[in-house]
């Protein structure tokens, strides 16, 4: 494999999906950038990247607004955080329409955040709250007509040496895939649809080609954005430089030394 193949992979997985990457600057996302009415009684959780949590929700978002015919019926949010993308769905939906959600997250802190701002928006009867290793929950799950799976997992490669609570919420193991690659390749019935982020760190050609092998791509969206909070700090630099020269990921480094990934969001059908 080339230096160059995750590029390569990723444009080539880019085209052949009709996908044209789009800058997105992410500094300064606030929760009123996410939920603008309900701000001042919603918080974060332990994960801090907003801009992420923005580009779940959108994608979210628009995902339910192309779902006319009206046939999802409960949205499984797996790594759940502080819930804001599914609370703003179903804030944005009239009220016999409204999903169930399911919110589940290893973190405590993260499903008690989730439950007081669902409880703020007056939607917690619409939830039910999972505390559990989404590995261990996917093993017990029966997908149902209208679940639709959605998630925002930990996708950043994290290797051992560094402050594990501070990077909990991102830690998708050595190569960034621990969470994913479960998922995609969970037995989930045909038809099911998957809703999932993840970006050019998260060892690209293994998820295309898991992708490719599973699932029809119905739709895809990446965004060229600078590094944030957990990729710029300092224990990341040596690793993430090893990861792009051994083609396990790709980001780009601009002449004045500022480092840029492409973030990726899909909406998938398994085949
Ligand atoms: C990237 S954050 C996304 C949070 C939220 N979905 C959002 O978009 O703001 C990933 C979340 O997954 C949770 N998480 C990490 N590893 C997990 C695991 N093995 N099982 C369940 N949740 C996990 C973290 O606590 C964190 O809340």
């Amino acid at each position: 494999m080339t230096k160059e193949s995750a590029k390569q992979a990723l444009y080539d997985f880019f085209k052949a999906n009709h996908c044209q990457p789009v800058v997105f600057k992410n500094d300064r996302v606030t929760i009123r950038d996410i939920i603008p009415a309900h701000a001042n009684k919603l918080q974060s959780s332990r994960f801090i990247a907003l801009d992420d949590t923005l580009l779940y929700a959108n994608l979210l978002a628009n995902f339910v607004k192309q779902d006319t015919d009206n046939r999802i019926r409960k949205l499984i949010d797996l790594g759940a955080g502080s819930s804001l993308p599914t609370i703003k769905i179903n804030l944005e939906l009239d009220k016999p329409r409204k999903l169930r959600v399911v919110c589940v997250d290893s973190d405590k802190d993260a499903i008690e955040t989730s439950y007081k701002n669902t409880k703020a928006c007056d939607l917690s009867s619409h939830c039910e709250f999972v505390h559990n290793d989404m590995l261990l929950y996917l093993k017990g799950l029966t997908i149902r007509e209208g679940d639709v799976v959605v998630s925002n997992p930990p996708y950043l490669p994290v290797h051992d040496n560094v402050d594990k609570n501070l990077f909990a919420p991102v830690n998708g193991g050595k190569n960034g895939t621990a969470c994913i690659v479960p998922v995609l390749t969970q037995s989930f019935p045909k038809g099911t649809r998957l809703v999932l982020r993840w970006c050019s760190l998260s060892n690209p050609k293994k998820i295309i080609k898991l992708i490719n092998e599973n699932y029809k791509v119905l739709h895809l969206e990446a965004f060229i954005e600078g590094f944030g909070f957990y990729t710029s700090q300092g224990c990341m630099k040596d690793y993430l430089k090893g990861l792009l020269d051994d083609a396990m990921v790709y980001y780009s480094v601009e002449g004045n030394n500022q480092r840029k990934l492409i973030s990726i969001g899909c909406v998938l059908e398994k085949s």
